[in-house]
């Protein structure tokens, strides 16, 4: 039986061949908790098109993993932390307090502003001191982005502790049609028995595993959830925004038997919705899906398939694991009228490679780019504003490295060689193991030092990390 698909306007090309059927399950895991978008930073301003808020990261206790109390670093008291929800144009002030016994930073992850406000290892905040970032939100950027600290050596660790919050920024204009929006916030832990957050010793045969494979852990969360369900009509479409936040786990997400609507990744909206049956989902990185409901009282899951980014030395034992995200409940109520979806979203402007003014060779060992170390005092390429580049970034080792540019979006020319088949905005992409990719990137504004590098945390707290000058 063919099920009834996304229903595009005008003329999508949909792929011809036959869909496979929902996968009914026999046992719904119907007892997780319903899903919760986390809670929204409180707006404080009373001014137009100006967002102020208050964010604090502290040291509390919070039940992560059911049945246990862990000790935490939380942004407001929450893991994940408060959403900031934002709008194209707004204003945003942050009024960040550190009350955590360390320093850190707060890096607004994919958001284009100056760089004092980038968060990065240039601006460490001390314990008890406060730090107000300031930026204006650049029209056209509507999208997913996210938050976490990035203080120098310690950003994995501080991921780990819990200090990671989402980021949306709405249009003024969206050509989606109104649908319920879920945020998906994934992210991943170790615990000891007591519920303490396992960090062992770095000297230790499991801390040096950690460090060279970049630290995961065996339970995986949903905005902070085991397992929780959410629930959606027969024929409704639903809106959702998946976060990778985790320190070093690549997600492969896929509902079984069901393709998704992706619409959007870093940078916001793609041109056309690309139907797809999963999504590779690299750490930092975000995509948007339309999910629809299936047959009346039918459930699915979200879940994360085997994905080998892995050295063979380090691999952990269950990599070939499939795991369940999330329950995707269909309602007993009637079915409701799928929504129409627009066949184009957006134009994406595809930047010139004829204007490109240099060529930079990045590559990628295990743990070090270039050939060595990050060093906060050297520039590793130095250019000026309003420069266009082209980033060949190659991957020499048996490991996937996921890349990531502070500042600016960039757009993906090739992957070994092969065009890339849609424009995209991205801050993130994977580079996998012996492989080599081209992006195209123009610092349009903001001078400053910026920072690119590997985001499997445990590799750029060790190095893994360089410095782009972008001079005025
Ligand atoms: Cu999400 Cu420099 O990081
Ligand atoms: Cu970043
Ligand atoms: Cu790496």
């Amino acid at each position: 039986m063919l099920l009834t698909v996304f229903v595009l306007s005008a003329t999508l090309v949909a792929p011809s061949s036959p869909r496979e059927t929902f996968a009914a399950r026999a046992n719904p895991s119907a007892t997780g908790d319903l899903a919760s978008n986390p809670p929204l930073l409180v707006n404080i301003s009373k001014l137009p098109r100006t967002v102020e808020v208050n964010l604090t990261a502290a040291v509390t206790k919070l039940s992560l993993q059911p049945g246990v109390v862990s000790e935490v670093f939380a942004y407001n008291g929450h893991v994940p932390g408060p959403t900031l929800d934002v709008r194209e144009g707004d204003r945003v002030i942050i009024h960040f307090k550190n009350e955590l016994p360390e320093p850190t930073t707060v890096h607004w992850h994919g958001i284009h502003l100056p760089f004092e406000s980038d968060g990065s290892p240039f601006h460490p905040i001390k314990p008890g001191e406060s730090k107000d970032y300031v930026f204006t939100v650049r029209p056209g950027t509507a999208g997913t982005y996210w938050y976490h600290p990035h203080p120098d050596h310690r950003t994995g660790f501080a991921i780990g502790k819990g200090l990671f919050g989402a980021i949306v920024v709405h249009a003024a204009d969206d050509p989606l049609p109104r649908l319920t929006e879920k945020l998906l916030v994934l992210s991943d832990n170790r615990f000891l028995q007591d519920g303490t957050i396992d960090f062992p010793d770095p000297a230790s045969h499991h801390g040096g595993i950690d460090e060279e494979n970049g630290r995961e852990g065996p339970v995986l969360f949903v905005n902070g959830q085991v397992l929780p369900r959410i629930q959606i009509r027969s024929g409704e479409v639903q809106r959702w925004r998946v976060v990778n936040s985790s320190a070093g786990r690549i997600f492969r997400i896929a509902i079984p038997g069901q393709t998704m609507l992706q619409v959007g990744t870093d940078g916001g909206l793609l041109e056309k919705p690309v139907e797809v049956k999963e999504v590779l989902l690299t750490t930092g990185e975000r995509v948007e899906l339309l999910v629809r409901g299936g047959a009346r009282g039918s459930s699915t899951v979200l879940q994360n398939l085997p994905y080998d980014r892995y050295s063979p030395q380090t691999r952990p034992a269950d990599w070939n694991v499939t795991r369940d995200l999330l329950t995707l409940e269909t309602t007993n109520l009637p079915p409701v009228t799928p929504p129409v979806i627009p066949a184009t979203l957006t134009k994406i402007v595809p930047l010139d490679t004829t204007k490109a003014t240099a060529v930079r060779t990045i590559i990628f060992g295990q743990g070090i780019i270039n050939g060595h170390t990050m060093d906060m005092a050297r520039v590793d390429v130095s250019t000026h504003v309003g420069a266009t580049e082209i980033w060949e970034i190659t991957n020499i080792v048996g490991m996937d490295h996921p890349f990531h540019l502070h500042g600016f979006q960039f757009q993906v020319l090739d992957r070994d060689g092969v065009k890339e088949p849609y424009l995209a905005w991205k801050d993130m992409l994977n580079i996998p193991k012996h492989s080599t990719a081209r992006i195209i990137v123009r610092y349009d504004d903001y001078p400053g030092k910026w920072m690119f590098h590997c985001h499997i945390l445990d590799h750029e707290d060790h190095g893994m990390m360089g410095v782009l000058e972008v001079k005025p």
